[in-house]
């Protein structure tokens, strides 16, 4: 049995989320592999909306368990804030349910004051201040917590932790010119010690699992923000490549089957970088009206442009997708011109008032994705039409996702 993976081929917010949670109806663990509480994925179930943050996004099915991988960066707070958010829509969020690998790396108040001291400085990215980079910094520089090391080794994890402080206090003098004297924080610790239950201290968790049960690699972020391979150096701090799955979970890499690619109708950036499709206009804000695009961890306005499929090919071609999902078909219903960006102009495609005509999908719709997959060279097998789960259509055969 193979596992299928989940990738964002833009900027982030393509609606992985959602279509994590269609497939984990049938599926017995969802794995994050890569980044922290900087993802924002937003589930819609009979209006009712939920936003997972670190935990991944199988939390709507009581069968399925979610892992949080290895190389994700967790942040004790956020995840404390997160889950007793999801406790109190109903959801079970019992150490059954949701485990830690015991070697993803914690992010301490420290990190995301780092973040914020360099966001103010001259070199803000506009990152979303979760601390995310100084997190994954502190880990190469071999300076960093683990989830698992203060039940392994208290004593010692209490004096490494008093050595990064230091450090990440000089760092916040050298930025600020000033002063810096963060302490300590005695509730972070206690705050761990609550999530003992959820660590797992596997060193292989999925070598077995993968054999006989069905699992779902929910990535985040997106190919565009990929540290090594998107827009340098207005990028996240991790790897969003499907490849990453195998290192970042652990997952068994030859157990990794069909990749799916998502990607919305037209594009969204949030934070600084270049975007070649822009749309500086009237347009571009009712777009961002219709579409919500308000950023689903920091509320910030997406930028808005048309779809470029120069970057999309790219970016199908970098993480050998499978298989492509477009979302968001129904939030450019009406528009009189819809645009496109094809080796290097922009060219004009038919509207579509509405995105089903009876029960298929509207013509003008179905040439627009005739035109990207023609492009692209993969089939678009999924069409987002709304924002519930239900709000899906197979344009090709879906298949067996594990097969
Ligand atoms: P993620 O980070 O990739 O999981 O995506 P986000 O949740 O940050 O942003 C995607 C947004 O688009 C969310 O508000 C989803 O509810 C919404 N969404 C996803 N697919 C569709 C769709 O086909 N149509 C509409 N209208 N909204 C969608
Ligand atoms: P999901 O999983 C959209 C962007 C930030 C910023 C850059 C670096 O919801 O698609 P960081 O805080 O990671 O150091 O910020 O990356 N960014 C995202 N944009 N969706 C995300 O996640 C993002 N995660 C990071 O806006 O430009
Ligand atoms: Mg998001």
């Amino acid at each position: 049995m193979k596992h299928p993976i989940i990738i964002g081929l833009q900027y982030g917010d393509e609606g992985k989320g959602k279509i994590t949670d269609y497939f984990a109806q049938k599926a017995d663990w969802v794995i994050r592999f890569n980044g922290g509480s900087n993802a924002g994925h937003t589930l819609w179930v009979d209006g009712k909306k939920i936003v997972t943050h670190s935990v991944p996004s199988g939390i709507l099915f009581p069968k399925c368990k979610n892992f949080i991988g290895a190389a994700c960066v967790l942040d004790p707070l956020g995840f404390k804030k997160e889950t007793d958010e999801h406790k109190a829509s109903g959801l079970d969020i019992s150490p059954h349910r949701i485990k830690s690998d015991y070697r993803t790396h914690l992010t301490f108040p420290f990190h995301k004051a780092l973040d914020e001291s360099r966001e103010l400085g001259s070199g803000g990215l506009g990152t979303t201040k979760k601390g995310i980079g100084p997190t994954y910094s502190f880990k190469v520089d071999r300076r960093n917590i683990r989830m698992g090391d203060l039940f392994i080794d208290e004593k010692g994890t209490r004096e490494r932790l008093k050595d990064s402080l230091a450090y990440a206090n000089a760092l916040i003098r050298e930025m600020k010119g000033k002063e810096s004297s963060l302490k300590e924080n005695e509730d972070f610790f206690e705050i761990i010690s609550l999530f003992k239950d959820y660590v797992s201290f596997e060193a292989a968790p999925f070598y077995r699992v993968a054999q006989k049960e069905k699992c779902l690699l929910e990535g985040a972020q997106a190919l565009s923000l990929d540290i090594d391979h998107g827009t340098y150096p207005f990028v996240t701090s991790s790897n969003a490549m499907p490849a990453m799955a195998s290192v970042g979970a652990p997952f068994p890499h030859s157990k990794l089957g069909r990749v799916f690619g998502v990607f919305k109708a037209y594009m969204t950036r949030v934070g600084s970088g270049p975007f070649a499709t822009e749309l500086k206009n009237e347009t571009g804000e009712r777009i961002r009206k219709n579409g919500s695009e308000f950023g689903a961890t920091t509320g910030r306005p997406r930028r808005v442009g048309w779809l470029d499929l120069d970057e999309l090919k790219n970016n199908v071609e970098l993480g050998d997708i499978s298989d492509l999902v477009m979302t968001k078909s129904d939030i450019l219903s009406g528009e009189e011109k819809i645009c496109i960006k094809r080796q290097g102009e922009i060219i004009e495609c038919e509207g579509w008032s509405e995105t089903l005509s009876g029960d298929k999908l509207s013509k003008p719709l179905d040439r627009y994705l005739s035109l990207i997959e023609d492009y692209v060279g993969v089939k678009i097998t999924l069409v987002g039409t709304g924002t519930d789960r239900k709000s899906l259509f197979e344009r090709n055969t879906l298949g067996d996702l594990w097969s």
